[in-house]
């Protein structure tokens, strides 16, 4: 480890030498309606739980605690430049609204333990629906709404939902996204039927309701809120779901990754002190959308966790109207602190180079800038560091981690920057490289990235009703420890490097999805015999899918137009999100001599990256007919 005048050392080493001492500290930062009996019980669970025997409520803690001492502060802000939109939440008032909401909920049938689908946009009453679930002990499954029906059916049939909140549109630059049709269409192909849905009718796009099935929300919270109906906070185990979030698996089913009341709330109050450095009373943006693991953590939970005013934005960094979007944003609300994805800085920096946005904006109250979810290139956190003049802090984590793995920790004094690398793990984090037989490599030596376990507070102690997956996917590979699915390297000062994943997942956009998902929807077309389906390098976006597919003999359509239908395909049956725009046609794939096919090699042409044809390929001509199909394509 380099010299450093960070607290970083001793808080690491203080948690290596008493983990349970470490974390019983940290949980004097929530409030317990009963505190735990064990802070770690190794016997409960798949690889034991946190806060054993506590009890606690989640919204208590995000919300009401906070309204005697900042009742008049602002909880949410929202704003929204694809409708015109601003507006405040005290937090006084989002107390009220969740607690207004939440007796709607109970009317609805809801009660502890039941699931709740959650499918809006990025407008408060998003936030809203979450807290009001975790207010009543209702496990919240938020899916994000550039998802297609069929993603949406997938969700509810594994969540078996009682009541799905939805609003009945989202706003895209370009288009308002009727979210009612794609909901009623997941429900009339999932087996599951959910018993209600509460909808929020927005001005710019009216539902059409189901007689029997479908409750108008501004209705119901209004009569709510006339009645002076409250709903209090229930007790529930620090043990006990706050939700299930699905994340792209290997295959097309998603994995229900579920979070926890209590290691939960310690682990994101921990960070937001130690890591983002985010004091009560500050403004904190996370640029992303509740439908994903930053949104559930750095959008809803830590903010208002530790008393910061978050933010809802309902627009993009570009195109909003323009390249100073989040300039606008950070001197309009004086936000101190911003997370997003690299992608978003790619956008901007592709847009406006010379960051000539920013001369027009004060940012004189900015403090740091964080970025996650892909790998940050260098290029680009260079030039954020250049034009902002704040700390730029690339962190590594994951939906099933739920809080960073490895970052710069600002709270204990930042460590010095080393770019490509998102720098050290967080207590909680043993972090080790180890390679194929899960020996561990030395300094420098690429491998897989593993956590030794158990995990910290805060990340999956399961899959949803799935433990045998859980342990399939995280735990068997490599015995002890918990597999994270990335290589990389850890350098002589034990600094990380993130090279890429170990499966087919991709990361287009910051958004993380699996090829392997969208093979299966190649697949399912008539006229295709086989398809491989790579990520390819890309300038904005970090990676974009890219499908080749082998045709059936004696189809009557053309290539072109088989193409176009696979293209549509993938959009109707996944989502608008998986931005797959490419299918090419060739004759054959490559293979190895035993069938498999040989993807990386693909990737590898279609990057322009250098590569030795595999040893064990069957027909080494092959890969040139693959680097000619791809010609001009990308
Ligand atoms: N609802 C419906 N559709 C959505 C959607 C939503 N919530 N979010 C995205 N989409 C659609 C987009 O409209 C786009 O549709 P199109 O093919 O008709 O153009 C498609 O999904 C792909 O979206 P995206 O990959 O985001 O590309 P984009 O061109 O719209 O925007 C960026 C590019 C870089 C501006 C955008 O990706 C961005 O802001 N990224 C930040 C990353 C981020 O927030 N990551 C979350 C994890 S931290
Ligand atoms: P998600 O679960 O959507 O957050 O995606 C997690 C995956 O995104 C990780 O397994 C990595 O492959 C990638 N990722 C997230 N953050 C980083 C980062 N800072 N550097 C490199 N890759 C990252």
């Amino acid at each position: 480890m380099i010299a450093t005048a960070s607290r970083y050392p001793e808080t690491y080493a203080a948690w290596k030498a008493d983990p349970q001492a470490f974390w019983a500290k940290a949980a004097e930062a929530i409030d317990w309606i009963r505190p735990a009996e064990t802070i770690f019980d190794p016997d409960q669970g798949v690889y034991g739980r946190w806060f054993a025997g506590a009890e606690c409520n989640t919204c208590w803690n995000a919300v009401d605690r906070h309204v005697p001492t900042r009742g008049a502060q602002a909880a949410i802000i929202y704003d929204s430049p694809v409708t015109g939109a601003k507006r405040t939440l005290t937090y006084a008032e989002l107390r009220d609204e969740v607690a207004a909401l939440a007796t709607v909920i109970q009317d609805l049938g809801v009660r502890k333990g039941d699931r709740v689908i959650v499918y809006m946009p990025m407008i408060p009453e998003a936030v809203v629906a979450m807290l009001a679930c975790a207010r009543i002990g209702a496990i919240h499954s938020v899916v994000f709404g550039g998802f297609a029906a069929k993603e949406l059916a997938t969700r509810i049939d594994d969540a078996s939902p009682r009541l799905v909140l939805a609003a009945s549109c989202g706003v895209e630059p370009s288009r308002v996204v009727a979210y009612k049709p794609l909901l009623d269409e997941a429900i009339a192909i999932s087996s599951h039927k959910p018993e209600a849905v509460l909808l929020l009718q927005r001005a710019e796009c009216a539902a059409a309701m189901q007689a029997g099935r479908d409750h108008d929300w501004a209705v119901a919270t209004s009569a709510a809120k006339a009645a002076g109906r409250f709903a209090a906070c229930v007790p529930v185990a620090a043990t006990d779901p706050l939700y299930v979030l699905y994340t792209s698996g290997t295959t097309g089913k998603p994995k229900g990754v579920v979070r926890d009341n209590g290691g939960h709330m310690v682990a994101l109050a921990w960070s937001m002190a130690n890591l983002y450095d985010a004091r009560p009373g500050e403004v904190f943006w996370a640029a992303s959308d509740v439908g994903w693991v930053v949104g559930h953590s750095y959008i809803v939970y830590a903010p208002l966790l530790v008393g910061c005013t978050t933010v809802v934005y309902e627009g993009k960094p570009v195109g909003t109207p323009d390249a100073g979007a989040f300039w606008r944003m950070i001197s309009e609300y004086k936000i101190r602190t911003l997370f997003t994805a690299p992608t978003a800085f790619r956008a901007i920096k592709k847009e406006d180079p010379g960051a000539e946005h920013l001369k027009r904006y004060d940012l004189g109250g900015f403090r740091a800038l964080f970025l996650a979810g892909e790998r940050a290139d260098p290029d680009t956190v260079k030039w954020a560091e250049d034009i902002l003049g704040v700390p730029v802090i690339d962190h590594w984590w994951q939906t099933e981690t739920g809080w960073p793995i490895v970052g710069d920790p600002l709270g204990l004094g930042a460590l010095p920057v080393k770019h490509g690398s998102p720098t050290v793990a967080m207590p909680g984090y043993d972090v080790q490289v180890v390679d194929e037989g899960g020996h561990p490599v030395g300094p420098n030596v690429m491998g897989s990235v593993v956590i030794k376990l158990p995990l910290p507070p805060g990340c999956l102690p399961t899959l949803w009703q799935a433990d045998d997956r859980f342990r399939e996917s995280y735990l068997a590979a490599f015995p002890g420890f918990y597999s994270s699915s990335d290589a990389g390297f850890i350098d002589e000062d034990g600094y990380l490097f993130i090279m890429g994943r170990t499966d087919d997942i991709i990361n287009v956009a910051g958004h993380r999805l699996s090829t392997g998902g969208m093979e299966e929807v190649l697949s399912s077309h008539p006229d295709v015999a086989e398809c491989a389906v790579i990520g390819v390098k890309d300038a904005l976006k970090g990676e974009q899918p890219c499908g080749f597919v082998v045709l059936k003999s004696g189809v009557s359509k053309s290539p072109l137009e088989i193409e176009k239908e696979i293209v549509k395909l993938v959009r109707d049956r996944i989502g608008p999100v998986a931005a797959f725009k490419v299918a090419i046609t060739v004759n054959r794939l490559p293979k190895t001599r035993s069938g498999k096919i040989l993807r990386g090699a693909m990737k590898k042409i279609a990057d322009g990256d250098p590569f030795t044809t595999p040893a064990t390929i069957d027909d080494p001509a092959v890969l040139d007919e693959i680097a000619a199909a791809l010609e001009g394509k990308f």
